[in-house]
């Protein structure tokens, strides 16, 4: 294994580690094609006119927000891969078969992205939803991807089960496997056709909801958990017994916490009562998971053997915490979410929440395997040029991030204020509010800092591919009792 630190090399990947860096190198492609669809759309708000009928404004969304979905995705599976060998303590069973789906996946994305940006314009046949579009917000590939896509996360699911099965089961092993059946259970759901559309509705939420609430939570706790005990050194013992209690409290808000999205869509109204108990509750776990990581921090005075690593994890936990847990806090009561329903605050916590919560920890791992690619190569205090370029990247890419959500939420109340408590909800309403100057500027503001967050990206892409190539020291591990 010993090959030179500082340079790229395979050997010093074991087969789940080559695997999982095929994915996180497409998911920072289709995080650099998120960013851009974003800043278009973005622009779209700011000159209605720009690309009409060459780009239209509804595409460039969908390309924003689909990428975003499947880059996060690939970076869970990457994450799992990662960690895969090493927690099991066996090679990954049936990786060859893993490889592939890697391509056939891989290819599929490419057709969908390309039949999303050339083939939107048209009749709405039954056949649309086989081939073009199947219209439900996040997840509108059509229906053949579908399918695809549960073949290829059926055999990831065997990759994963198997190799524990012959390895070893951890906590971390056993938490895994039972979230990722429910993770892609609960995707079929999604596939589900009605022409009722508050059924369609109430499907297409447990998809949507129970995804970002409930299993992607669990699936990062699982590889926070693991993050944890490599970079810091934290005891298994300990990392398990947190995984187990915030996995339950997750569970046990976020399922009936789905409520909040049934309030306004035509469902009975005891989800009034259940949606805003319950999802109040939803950031309990998410403030456990922060004292989780300072705790460890702290108890390790954090001496730590990856600091970009370890800064994403803390942005992962603050970000986590507002970004889901208090700025979704703030519209969950259906009291509030009358007003609130379907503005800028909305937009203004998916950013915060996606990005806080999930881009972040995968940004983190993309750190882990570099590091490792790179032969261990040293990755703490100290770097060459002060490691300038992940500290700029982290800041810019987080500031552009919360600059974003505040200008969103600044837009929101104009929104809440005139379309809904002045107007009542009327559709003069709808439009005074988007012609209103703080509206107007709050969208120019979210474009200014969409273009900080984009220099940010730029940076981190170099650093990725530049961090700890001239270095010629190497990582001190930190051991992890079990
Ligand atoms: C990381 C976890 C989370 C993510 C990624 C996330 C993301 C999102 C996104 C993207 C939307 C907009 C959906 C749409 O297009 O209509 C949304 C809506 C919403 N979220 Fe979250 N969310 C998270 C956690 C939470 C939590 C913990 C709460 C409550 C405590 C919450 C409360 C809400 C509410 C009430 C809405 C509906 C907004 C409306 O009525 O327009 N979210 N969330
Ligand atoms: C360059 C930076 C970005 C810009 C300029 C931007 C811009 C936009 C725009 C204009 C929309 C459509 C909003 C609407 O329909 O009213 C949107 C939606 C969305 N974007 Fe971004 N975005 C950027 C980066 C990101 C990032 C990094 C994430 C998450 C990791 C993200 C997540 C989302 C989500 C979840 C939605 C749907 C929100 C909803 O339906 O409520 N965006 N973005
Ligand atoms: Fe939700």
């Amino acid at each position: 294994m010993a090959a030179t630190i500082g340079k790229l090399d395979s050997a010093n990947l074991n087969g789940g580690q080559k695997l999982a860096v095929k994915y996180f190198i497409t998911a920072m492609v289709l995080f650099g094609a998120q960013v851009l669809f974003g800043l278009i759309s973005g622009l779209q708000y700011l000159k209605p006119d720009l690309f009409y009928e060459v780009l239209d404004f509804n595409v460039n969304r969908m390309v924003h927000i689909n990428a975003m979905i499947v880059w996060l995705l690939y970076g869970f599976l990457g994450s799992v891969y990662w960690i895969l060998e090493d927690e099991a303590q066996h090679e990954v069973v049936g990786l060859k078969l893993g490889n592939l789906i890697f391509w056939v996946l891989t290819a599929a994305v490419a057709v969908v992205v390309l039949v999303f940006l050339f083939v939107q314009v048209g009749p709405g046949k039954e056949s649309s939803i086989w081939l073009i579009n199947e219209g439900r917000e996040y997840i509108e590939a059509p229906r053949w991807a579908d399918i695809g896509i549960v073949v290829s996360v059926l055999t990831f699911f065997y990759n994963v089960a198997a190799t524990f099965s012959k390895g070893r089961y951890t906590g971390i092993g056993g938490v895994l496997l039972l979230d990722l059946l429910a993770l892609f259970g609960i995707y079929l759901a999604g596939m589900f056709y009605t022409t009722n559309i508050s059924i369609d509705q109430y499907w297409w939420w447990w998809v949507i909801h129970l995804w970002v609430e409930a299993t992607w939570e669990v699936m990062v706790a699982c590889t926070m958990a693991y993050a944890l005990m490599k970079v810091l050194g934290v005891r298994r013992k300990i990392v398990e017994i947190w995984l187990y209690i915030e996995v339950a409290l997750m569970f046990g808000s976020g399922i009936l916490g789905i409520g909040h999205h049934y309030f306004w869509i035509g469902t009975p109204e005891y989800w009034f009562t259940i949606g805003g108990f319950f999802s109040a509750l939803e950031p309990i776990p998410l403030v456990a998971m922060v004292v989780h990581a300072i705790f460890d921090a702290g108890a390790n005075k954090i001496k730590n053997s990856n600091h970009p690593t370890m800064a994403w994890l803390i942005a992962h936990a603050f970000g986590n915490f507002f970004g889901a847990g208090v700025w979704g806090f703030m519209h969950t009561l259906p009291q509030i979410n009358l007003y609130t329903h379907g503005t800028q605050w909305s937009a203004s916590h998916g950013h915060f929440a996606f990005f806080g919560a999930y881009a972040t920890i995968n940004i983190a791992y993309f750190y882990i395997a570099m590091q490792q690619w790179r032969g261990k190569v040293w990755m703490a205090g100290d770097q060459i040029g002060n490691g300038w370029k992940w500290k700029w990247s982290i800041g810019l890419l987080n500031l552009g991030m919360v600059g974003m959500v505040m200008a969103m939420l600044v837009s929101g109340y104009v929104q809440s204020q005139i379309e809904r408590a002045i107007e009542g909800s009327t559709w003069a309403g709808y439009f005074a509010a988007q012609a209103h100057p703080w509206f107007v500027q709050g969208m120019w503001w979210r474009e200014i800092f969409g273009v900080m967050f984009a220099v940010g990206f730029v940076l981190l892409v170099w650093d990725l591919m530049t961090v700890g190539k001239h270095e010629t020291r190497s990582m001190v591990e930190a051991k992890s009792a079990e």
